[in-house]
């Protein structure tokens, strides 16, 4: 495995209970950072203690929002082993949201390395219990320190690892969703396809009007016609109507989910009608008030697969599954954590076991 220049903490942290972890709201003890510069490229990879990083306020991020980042999970297993889910995946993603952001690309086996590297020296910080994992958040950042605006000719990659439990307060139990045509993520053209601080920014303001309305998270429509699914901001979004799952299609707007990728992907091996189609807000609440939406479920990394019990539109609900957990949301679920977990086996090779440091 690579080695880094590495300065351990003097002063680790005290770990929280596996029972009290929430998301993203405890950092482990280090982080990995990484310069890049124009005509040098990507050098000084180190680790060093988690801490403040040092920003000029004239830096090109803090004004511009040239930022990317990607989430994945460190799970550890029942055989105390600790596996990566879909690193490469999520490298290569991590990659296209970089050109899309004018930034420049990291090889692939350089991610690679700063995720085992980090997550092996932090190890102990991979939770135990059930549910619980180790979020990688992998990101980077323009440091050119100019008021312009232009791609910046400096960035910083740095990686910082939290101990989560569920994304959701309800858990895994059904969330409340509400469509909304008044708020927008995404265009074609734009940036939804990439993993940018600007789209969870112009996020909040929908998010806080569903909150406040008495639902969990917004589902955003097309940017258009305002008519078709598109995404939840958190999670992809997939619906089963009748004896076929429907799932918007990867036309730029979205984002390319590897937990949708992965669904998909098992659903298909199960032999399941699996279509990748645009399919309207109108549609789905005509199936909800016909009985014909089965099930409705949402995929993301932080998410993994969280079942909707209400979704809302319009000032109307409809009710799903009796607002229960449906049997293939489940069966989802179980699948793709036992395979996370290593409690089954891992047909696609989509684990990768992180070597913990020592000593
Ligand atoms: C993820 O699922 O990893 C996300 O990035 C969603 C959210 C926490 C930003």
């Amino acid at each position: 495995m690579a080695s880094f220049p590495t300065t351990r903490t003097t002063t680790p942290k005290q770990k929280p209970a596996d029972d009290a972890l929430a998301f993203g709201r405890v950092l482990t003890d280090h982080m990995f950072l990484m310069d890049y510069t124009d005509g040098e490229g990507w050098h000084s990879p180190r680790i060093l203690p988690h801490g403040p990083l040092s920003l000029d306020p004239a830096t090109t991020v803090l004004h511009y929002g040239q930022a990317i980042f990607d989430g994945l999970k460190a799970f550890r297993g029942a055989d105390g082993q600790i596996r990566l889910f879909r690193a490469d995946r999520h490298a290569q993603r991590f990659n296209r949201s970089a050109k899309l952001m004018c930034m420049p690309e990291l090889p692939v086996d350089v991610i690679r390395q700063s995720f085992d590297a980090l997550v092996g020296l932090d190890a102990d910080w991979v939770p135990r219990k059930p549910g619980t994992s180790l979020y990688l958040r992998p990101t980077i950042i323009a440091t050119d320190v100019m008021l312009g605006v232009h791609p910046s000719h400096s960035y910083l990659y740095f990686l910082i690892l939290s101990p989560v439990g569920s994304y959701y307060r309800e858990g895994v139990k059904p969330v409340r969703i509400l469509a909304t045509d008044s708020h927008v993520r995404a265009v074609k053209g734009g940036t939804g396809e990439a993993k940018t601080a600007a789209n969870y920014a112009q996020s909040l303001a929908g998010q806080r009007d569903a909150e406040a309305a008495g639902y969990t998270q917004v589902l955003y429509l097309d940017g258009v016609h305002r008519k078709y699914l598109d995404e939840v901001g958190t999670m992809n979004i997939m619906v089963k109507i009748g004896d076929e799952v429907i799932t918007p299609p990867l036309a730029g707007t979205i984002l390319d989910g590897v937990t949708r990728a992965s669904a998909l992907e098992l659903m298909r091996d199960w032999g399941l009608k699996v279509t990748e189609r645009p399919i309207t807000i109108d549609e789905v609440m005509q199936a909800g008030r016909d009985g014909s939406l089965q099930e409705m479920w949402g995929t993301g990394t932080a998410a993994v697969v969280s079942p909707v019990g209400t979704l809302g539109y319009q000032g109307e609900d409809v009710t799903i599954n009796g607002g229960q957990t449906g049997a293939l949301t489940q069966k989802l679920y179980d699948a793709i954590t036992a395979i996370q977990y290593g409690r089954s086996n891992d047909p696609h090779g989509w684990t990768s076991v992180v070597p913990e440091v020592r000593g």
